[in-house]
């Protein structure tokens, strides 16, 4: 039996945060084996907020760069670099001649992103997740592993997909997503209430991938708690601990139950200490590989062009598939 497949990918805008590798690479780390996979860099999606040229190419091999260096063997994985298989802005096309106005408003992210670049709000921004349902549909896939804030946008590649299958006979796997209950919203740490990420303006209230071990226990120790010195799992009421717990229990796959009896008692100054060595031992490694694979860009383009090629393959198929339907000449 052929595997089933999976599809995701991470924008090349900004610094990598802790919240993208406990939400997404490192669940990929663990199906690779399980699955066909397919992982990009979704260079398209950055475009919809302005980029320095140099600073957009540097990030996407920056991201391949993390992605092999946190455990994606490039043997197993497609790993591919959007831009470079022309299928995706194609069929982003079409797709948006199904997709429709109303839908694309109601998007969370849309309406954050425009309060926040309220001078740049472009129709790139508006119909981002219709690209998105493209990158997902072309491969067919049938799980598209993301962190929670994503959910949103799968729902809508879903309905895509479901209507343009209604229409046309089943042309579109419908996909799943797939989101792990401790790592699938990783809060700041200095606001517990809003999710860590990556355009944070302070930066204590962020973990980025690339910080030094001094920097990580650092921002740990600032990290927002509460007055009640007790270690328990209870996101509404203690969320600034609750997310440490999670963050904790991600790295050391520990259950909620395990990390509340390992720190029975203790105050939140050792937890805090304890959390952030973890952190580091798991990301040590990780930054070791990924400064020597960035000094290795002949590498690093060997396995974009062959997991493009690949890649290639599969979304062409379906692409041709979508033209014949809706009487598109080849
Ligand atoms: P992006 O680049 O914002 O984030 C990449 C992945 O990291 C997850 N993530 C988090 N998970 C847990 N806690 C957090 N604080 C946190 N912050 C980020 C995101 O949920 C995501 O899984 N539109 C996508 C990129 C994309 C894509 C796709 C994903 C383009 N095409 C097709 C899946 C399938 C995005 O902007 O992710």
């Amino acid at each position: 039996m052929s595997k089933k497949i999976i599809l995701s990918g991470i924008q090349a805008t900004g610094k990598l945060t802790l919240g993208n590798y406990l939400g997404a690479i490192d669940n990929w780390v663990k199906m690779q084996e399980e699955y066909e996979c397919y992982y990009m860099i979704a260079n398209l999606h950055s475009l919809t907020v302005r980029n320095d040229p140099e600073t957009l190419r540097n990030n996407t091999l920056k991201i391949i760069a993390i992605y092999v260096a946190a455990g994606l063997d490039p043997e197993k994985n497609n790993i591919f670099i959007q831009s470079q298989v022309k299928e995706h802005a194609e069929l982003g096309w079409i797709l948006n001649c199904y997709t429709y106005m109303g839908e694309l408003s109601r998007m969370t992210q849309f309406k954050d992103k425009s309060l926040k670049h309220a001078d740049n709000i472009n129709a790139g921004l508006f119909t981002y997740p219709v690209l998105m349902a493209a990158d997902i549909l072309l491969y067919q896939a049938n799980l598209v592993p993301v962190g929670a804030d994503q959910m949103q946008h799968l729902e809508i590649a879903r309905d895509i997909a479901e209507r343009f299958n209604k229409i046309y006979g089943k042309t579109f796997v419908i996909p799943e997503g797939y989101i792990t209950k401790t790592s699938g919203r990783i809060m700041g740490l200095q606001d517990p209430t809003s999710k860590m990420s990556k355009s944070a303006t302070n930066l204590n209230d962020v973990i980025f991938l690339e910080d030094e071990p001094e920097v990580i226990l650092k921002k740990f120790k600032k990290a927002v708690t509460d007055s009640e010195n007790i270690v328990k799992f209870d996101p509404e009421n203690k969320p600034g601990v609750s997310n440490l717990m999670q963050i904790y229990g991600s790295v050391t796959s520990k259950t909620m139950e395990e990390v509340e009896k390992e720190f029975e008692g203790s105050g939140y100054g050792n937890f805090k200490t304890k959390v952030a060595e973890a952190v580091v031992e798991k990301l040590e490694p990780i930054q070791k590989k990924y400064k020597e694979l960035l000094n290795n860009p002949e590498y690093l383009e060997k396995i974009y062009k062959k997991g493009a090629d690949n890649a290639r393959k599969l979304a062409s198929k379906t692409l041709d598939t979508v033209k014949e339907k809706i009487g598109i000449i080849i």
